[in-house]
């Protein structure tokens, strides 16, 4: 089925996931605009990677429906592109940078599964975008977690999404890395592309993101950052693990949890 050209709505009604008989998502029902950047927010273990494995087809949902484009989950599975957590990848793969960069195009090559010139030049160019040009044809087992970071963020933007998913990109990452994803943030705003990010800084989600998803295995609360991000909800979601912050210039408290570093004073006039 060929893609709609338009960016992806997505919807999950009544969303319940389980690991055998353990619930790690339960009853969440929540719309994402066309285009929208939203922040998912949770403690360790709050189901935000089941979220995105699901959402990408990796999980099967256990009872509820999810529609992208207005059509079920499957139909358009393509548009999806998910940037997993770093402790999920098998680094030990015997591939090269560029070979896991072209994984990104799989979707989309025809039924040969034979990578053309406009393929590679896409697979480039991303590569190009992540600035890990030179180190294509080293295996990913050889890189730096940083340069492993790109690379997967590469394969991402090779496979065109219309929906990017990313489970913690500045976990364990310096601050380059962490420029390159937020301008790489931006001109997926640009393009319109919807992106879910996963991160446990709330001072991120609340400078940079005009939407947070507040999770832990149920749905918290989902809207604008100023809405969603209150001590109350905070308290709610990470129970007893958090400290409090100034937030919004202003004398305002809130908090974040204690497993984070100690974050910046939130200055709402950052926001993009
Ligand atoms: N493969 C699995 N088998 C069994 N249980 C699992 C599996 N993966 C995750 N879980 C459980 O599901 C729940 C949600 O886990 P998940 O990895 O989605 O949380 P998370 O919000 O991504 O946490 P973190 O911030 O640590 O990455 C946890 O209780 C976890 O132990
Ligand atoms: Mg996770």
């Amino acid at each position: 089925m060929s893609l709609p050209d338009e960016p992806a709505r997505l919807e999950l009604y009544h969303v319940t996931v389980a690991y055998g008989g353990q619930l790690a998502l339960q009853d969440v029902t929540l719309q994402v605009p066309h285009g929208a950047q939203v922040a998912v927010v949770g403690p360790n273990g709050a189901g935000k990677s089941t979220l995105f494995k699901v959402l990408v087809g990796l999980l099967p949902v256990q009872a509820g429906q999810i529609f992208i484009h207005g059509r079920p989950l499957g139909a358009h599975h393509d548009c999806v592109a998910y940037v997993p957590q770093r402790e999920e990848v098998d680094w030990r793969f015997p591939v090269t940078v560029a070979d896991v960069v072209m994984m990104g195009r799989y979707g989309r090559l025809g039924w040969l599964k034979r990578p053309k010139a406009y393929d590679r030049a896409i697979v480039m160019r991303s590569l190009e975008q992540l600035g890990i040009a030179e180190l294509a044809d080293r295996p990913i087992g050889e890189l730096s977690g940083g340069q492993q970071r790109r690379t997967f963020l590469a394969r991402a933007l090779a496979q065109e999404p219309h929906i990017l998913l990313m489970d913690e990109p500045f976990t364990g990452v310096d601050a380059a890395t962490q420029e390159t994803t937020m301008r790489l943030l931006e001109q997926l705003r640009d393009k319109c592309v919807t992106v879910l990010l996963s991160t446990h800084d709330l001072n991120l989600a609340a400078t940079h993101f005009e939407q947070v998803i507040l999770l832990n295995k149920r749905l918290i609360r989902y809207g604008s950052a100023e809405q969603v991000l209150t001590p109350e909800t905070i308290t709610e979601t990470f129970g007893g693990q958090v400290f409090w912050l100034e937030i919004h210039g202003g004398g305002q408290r809130m908090a974040t949890a204690s497993h984070c570093c100690p974050p910046e004073p939130i200055d709402s006039t950052k926001r993009r």
